[in-house]
């Protein structure tokens, strides 16, 4: 993952999502070009987090003939209830005879096979400019760091090393290797070795072009006699990323033989037996919406509702659960664990995906929501530095998280927070004092602007406003203080490229494991998510080891590390 992909995919994302309206209200067809020259990572991610129907890159190029597959395979996606179709052109496209394909080039065979009035966006170079996404600017703080460490010799003394990104984690590989292989896959693909171009790509890319071709496809590959009933139900609080989890747990669900089941509200709806089976195009446009369309509730069944949820299980033949949710989605999941001897229908395969922007859950280094949120806030502070740009003046902001300081730490980082309340940390007088000291130490210097972000479960008797007003009683009219407590634009807003392509990821993953026990006769309950840059799944039993059950937050955060990069980048020492 380089720098500067993300806030590409951002600007790309927003364009796609802007087409989309306008494409499904008139029935159109859109030929979208990316960049990414010889590199077709833009193209294949923004197809499946635009919910594209066809996308044309580098690395695979179509055989001869193409033209009729992709016509048929657009067709065949408006008959199955598609309101629009959208095809993603990569600049470097072209087909395996290495002929250029051209974004005029799709238009004028959708209109000469379908008789398409299909319209042309090159997108540009606007996908290189605007604001950087909040990804961006905290791996890249984070990546400068580790590169001067190393350079000044505090690191490990590597020579010859490129530091990258592999999923949320820093990577130290061989220069000489890294740019062998990556200025290799324009020559394997001139070679017409396909195959290793996509491999040399790398494990992600490969899976997420399979995940695309399945996604596009609107027809299980073959109907099996005896489909499997999935249900799908959202818990716990609003995450956006919970409508492109559904859609991919629907969509992915059908092509691979199930039948999916919607549960409507949460845990109260399956006890209620609010069970509906969704189709293909139920889930049309789901992708890039915030919200919860299933509808979702924070309720933590007790034991008393068991019985209703099992007769509920029984009643719709439900052989499997895909709980998508958060916090008290896993207490749930775990108490049916505890209780499943004494009721026999929960024993059935069930899986947990994780979604909090809280980014609190256990088995999973990142939660789906996280990102969103993220940029929300960053999007906010930036607006909030801006109204201070001409006066002297100290902001308290407050973030959400609960007991969890990622979303405070990630965006101190990510906006250049001098001062960060973290739950992890508390906070205390005495560096509430030194804080002040500092305060007037800096404005008197000429300062401008100061900015700390408080996570809201950092203290609860040092609340902002407290904070806020011990700044300004001590100000000794040096500046003002104004806090800004963010709330609910955090849950709200439609979901970021990284949560939409997170969320078809490991529900994709989540289903693979849901069969795998099926076809074992096995029926365990358990969670999944993204460990070190892999996806692992953790047996529910695992749950109580792995959480700090009252602070509500997993006992290992690896996000903790990255205190030291704002204290070393953004923190003043004095
Ligand atoms: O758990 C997600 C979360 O957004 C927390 O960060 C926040 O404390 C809480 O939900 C807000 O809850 P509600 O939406 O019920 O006010």
């Amino acid at each position: 993952m380089t720098i500067g992909a993300d806030s590409a995919l951002h600007r790309i994302i927003d364009a796609i999502d802007a087409l989309s309206s306008t494409a499904a209200s008139h029935q159109r067809t859109f030929v979208v070009e990316v960049m990414g020259r010889h590199c077709g990572y833009l193209a294949l991610m923004s197809a499946i987090a635009g919910g594209c129907d066809y996308a044309l890159f580098p690395e695979n190029p179509p055989a001869q003939g193409w033209e009729t597959e992709m016509c048929a395979s657009l067709k065949a996606g408006r008959e199955a209830g598609r309101r629009d179709s959208m095809v993603i052109v990569a600049e470097g496209a072209a087909d395996q005879t290495g002929k250029p394909i051209t974004a005029e080039y799709v238009r004028q065979t959708l209109q000469d096979q379908l008789g398409e009035d299909a319209r042309v966006t090159i997108l540009g170079h606007v996908q290189r400019g605007g604001t950087p996404s909040a990804y961006d600017r905290w791996a890249s703080t984070w990546l400068g760091y580790e590169a001067a460490r190393a350079v000044l010799g505090d690191g490990e003394q590597d020579s010859g090393v490129v530091f990258g990104f592999r999923e949320n984690r820093i990577a130290r590989l061989p220069l000489i290797e890294s740019v062998a292989n990556t200025q290799n896959v324009p020559t394997l693909i001139k070679a017409k070795n396909f195959e290793r171009a996509m491999q040399a790509r790398g494990g992600s890319f490969q899976e997420n072009a399979a995940l695309f071709a399945e996604l596009a496809t609107p027809a299980p590959a073959a109907t099996p006699a005896n489909p499997r009933r999935l249900g799908i139900i959202h818990a716990g609080g609003l995450a956006p990323g919970m409508n492109s989890a559904a859609q991919a747990a629907v969509r992915l669900g059908v092509n691979r033989g199930f039948v999916p089941l919607g549960v409507s509200g949460g845990f109260p709806g399956l006890r209620d037996g609010q069970v509906r089976e969704l189709a293909w195009n139920d889930v049309e446009g789901w992708v890039s919406e915030g919200g919860a369309e299933l509808g979702l509730r924070r309720h933590v069944p007790d034991e008393d509702e068991l019985y209703e949820i099992s007769r509920t299980i029984d009643e719709n033949e439900i052989d499997a659960l895909l709980i998508l949710g958060g916090w008290n989605a896993y207490m749930a999941a775990h108490l049916l664990w505890r209780e499943r001897d004494h009721f026999p229908a929960l024993r059935i395969p069930m899986m947990c995906v994780p979604l909090s922007i809280d980014n609190n859950l256990p088995g999973s280094e990142l939660a789906i929501g996280a990102d969103t949120a993220l940029n929300v806030i960053v999007e906010a502070i930036d607006r909030i530095k801006g109204s201070g740009a001409a006066s002297q003046r100290a902001f308290v902001v407050e973030t959400m998280g609960r007991n969890c300081g990622y979303l405070a730490m990630m965006s101190a980082i990510a906006t250049g927070a001098e001062r960060v309340y973290l739950p992890e940390e508390g906070i205390t007088l005495a560096q509430l004092a030194d804080d002040v000291k500092y305060l007037r130490l800096s404005f008197s210097a000429g300062r401008q602007l100061f900015l700390a972000i408080r996570s809201e479960g950092a203290n609860a008797k040092y609340t902002t406003d407290f904070i806020s007003r011990i700044f300004d009683e001590e100000s000794q009219d040096l500046y003002d203080v104004r806090q800004n407590i963010l709330g609910h634009i955090q849950q709200g807003g439609n979901p970021s490229p990284f949560d939409r392509l997170l969320a078809t990821r490991l529900v994709s993953r989540a289903i693979t494991a849901i069969q795998e026990n099926l076809e074992a006769g096995e029926f365990p309950i358990q969670y999944l998510g993204l460990v070190n840059g892999h996806v692992e799944v953790t047996d529910i039993g695992q749950l109580r080891r792995q959480i700090d059950a009252k602070a509500g937050r997993p006992n290992a955060q690896w996000w903790l590390s990255l205190r030291q990069v704002n204290a070393a980048v953004n923190e003043p020492s004095f």
